[in-house]
């Protein structure tokens, strides 16, 4: 099972690259009118109105890695604030006869598989049970409610994809564009956990059991069809809710015997009737993926200075809510080295925000083009996140060719570059040669060369998908699931500390693999860029009008 369930991840990895001649499979032509619905209801269940309550509970920033001065019990308001600034709607944008909405958390192409589900008991003002979140209303749908027993207070989050909104557009390399999305959600959770004052910590629980608690394997509300792969939904994490009196969720089987008194309630809606195309190769890595076992490996965090908080003087959840990926980017102002450095700072995983919330030790490290850093030579640079790969990664990077014989700390040459960084010059470049490069590299998008800096994210893929399995003590390929998501929570923090920073940042699936593995000198299979990202001065296009999120509601004072 183990062998060759890796096999199909690494299968999977290797069919989805995007190569200089040819693209991964994909659809040959899209319609767009027959786009799959962007959101998912349950008709049939009871509703319930979230308040739309962040503003009450708004405090700095800076501030969030400690917790707030008056302590944020769960209730309704404290529940609505928390789906809000995680995956509730941030404006509508229209331009001309299109109008479409944008999200607290990102997604690639703005496609959205991720579907949230609350599990609680005893939150003040929630029935207890099962409840899917819809972000268009901003609203709870009941879908498996359960009475009152004698289970303490706590509340978890489950996120599933559903998949085929991702794949309509990108073909078989939606799997991954999933994985990262479903990052940045776990991410936008934890954010939006901490403003509260909460924690955010995944549950041991295998996929199957997942799929059950999250009601997705239910054949009356899903039944196995011809085209059932557009509307099935693929468990993916189940996340508790630490915070004043909250106790931690059943496990699996305690969840299972909980729901298995439940009314169920509602059908899901269509997402797609008609589909267009079919991509096998998704459901067979999602199959490989899927965790077998549930497990959580022990998260290793190398000593380091604490983060300093913060200079910002905004607040969280309007950091939250402005978040935006620019589209296009000024190329004249450069970016202060201190927020560089701030930014990189917040990258290192640390114990706390919103490092707690992943499943697996961090194995992801970056490659940047530093393009308009102020007082940073133009080149290419690495960013090692762990001690292990301080050593590994350059001894990786650095071949019999002396492509990089020049390598050397930043600290060697920058007194204000901090040193546990660790940051590294790989090369100096000029910088037309490096904007070709790094503009290529990412699919030819302009976003990835006029920005202050872009990166490339190297998994440790092989580690991620073998030794990831052992130290779980499971064997199922989830590890490559785990080294994306990473990827995706990387990408988040990138998103929010621009923010901060006064720029903005765009996430970038779309880049050629090998390409970048042969500029870096990197053979074989150990490290795979995974995901790209790209910082700088926005230009916004005034063209596009911004509407409120939720234009039928009022904010809740
Ligand atoms: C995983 C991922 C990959 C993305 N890839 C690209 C990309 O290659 N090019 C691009 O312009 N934007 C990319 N984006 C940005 C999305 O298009 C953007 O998040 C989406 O349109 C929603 O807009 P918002 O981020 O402003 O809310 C990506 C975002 C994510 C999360």
């Amino acid at each position: 099972m183990s062998d060759t369930s890796q096999e199909v991840v690494r299968a999977y990895h290797a069919r989805t690259k995007h190569r200089f001649d040819a693209y991964a499979e994909g659809p040959g032509q899209l319609d767009w009118d027959a786009q799959p619905a962007a959101f998912r209801h349950y008709p049939g269940a009871p509703l319930l109105e979230l308040p739309l309550a962040a503003d009450r509970y708004e405090r700095c920033y800076g501030q969030l890695a400690k917790k707030p001065k008056n302590e944020v019990t769960p209730d309704l308001n404290s529940l609505g604030a928390l789906l809000e600034l995680a995956f509730g709607l941030s404006a509508w944008k229209s331009w001309g006869p299109n109008r479409w909405a944008l999200r607290c958390n990102p997604s690639s192409g703005n496609l959205h598989p991720v579907e949230a589900y609350v599990l609680a008991s005893k939150v003040p003002g929630l029935d207890d049970g099962l409840h899917h979140y819809d972000p268009e209303f901003h609203t709870l749908e009941g879908r498996a409610l359960v009475a009152p027993g004698a289970e303490p207070a706590w509340l978890a989050v489950g996120l599933s994809s559903i998949m085929w909104r991702e794949a309509w557009k990108y073909g078989e390399r939606a799997f991954r564009y999933c994985q990262l999305d479903v990052g940045h959600a776990v991410g936008t959770l934890a954010y939006a956990a901490a403003l509260l004052g909460w924690e955010v910590v995944p549950i041991t629980m295998d996929g199957l059991a997942l799929r059950h608690c999250l009601g997705l394997d239910r054949p009356d509300d899903f039944p196995p069809s011809r085209y059932d792969f557009t509307e099935i939904e693929e468990p993916e994490i189940l996340l508790a809710l630490r915070g004043p009196g909250l106790h931690a969720p059943p496990a699996a089987a305690g969840l299972t015997n909980w729901l298995s008194a439940a009314d169920w309630q509602g059908k899901p809606s269509r997402i797609d009737a008609a589909p267009g195309y079919r991509w096998p190769a998704i459901d067979q890595v999602a199959v490989a993926s899927r965790e077998v076992v549930g497990s959580q490996e022990a998260l290793r965090f190398a000593p380091l200075p604490p983060l300093a908080p913060h200079p910002t003087t905004a607040g969280a959840s309007e950091i939250i809510r402005q978040r935006r990926s620019a589209q296009c980017f000024d190329p004249r102002p450069t970016l202060a080295k201190t927020a560089f450095y701030r930014m990189l700072d917040a990258l290192l995983p640390r114990p706390q925000l919103p490092w707690l919330a992943q499943q697996m030790s961090s194995r992801i490290h970056l490659q940047l083009f530093v393009l308009r850093v102020d007082g940073l030579p133009s080149g290419l640079y690495l960013l090692p996140r762990t001690p292990a790969a301080v050593v590994e990664l350059p001894a990786a990077l650095l071949p019999a060719d002396q492509r990089f014989a020049e390598c050397r700390p930043v600290t060697e040459f920058d007194r204000d570059c901090p040193a546990h960084l660790g940051l590294i010059q790989l090369a100096e470049m000029g910088l037309q040669e490096l904007q070709r490069l790094a503009r290529s590299l990412s699919c030819h998008q302009d976003i990835a060369s006029s920005s202050a800096f872009s990166l490339g994210m190297l998994g440790e893929f092989e580690t991620a998908i073998t030794q990831g399995d052992f130290l779980r003590g499971a064997v199922d390929g989830h590890g490559y699931r785990n080294l994306l998501r990473e990827a995706g929570l990387v990408g988040q923090v990138l998103y929010l500390e621009a923010e901060a920073a006064g720029v903005r940042g765009t996430g970038i699936g779309c880049f050629f693999d090998d390409p970048v593995h042969q500029l870096l000198g990197l053979t074989g299979q150990c490290y795979q860029s995974v995901y790209h990202f790209t910082v700088g001065t926005p230009i916004n296009d005034e063209r596009i009008e911004t509407g409120p999120p939720y234009p039928q509601r009022q904010q809740d004072a």
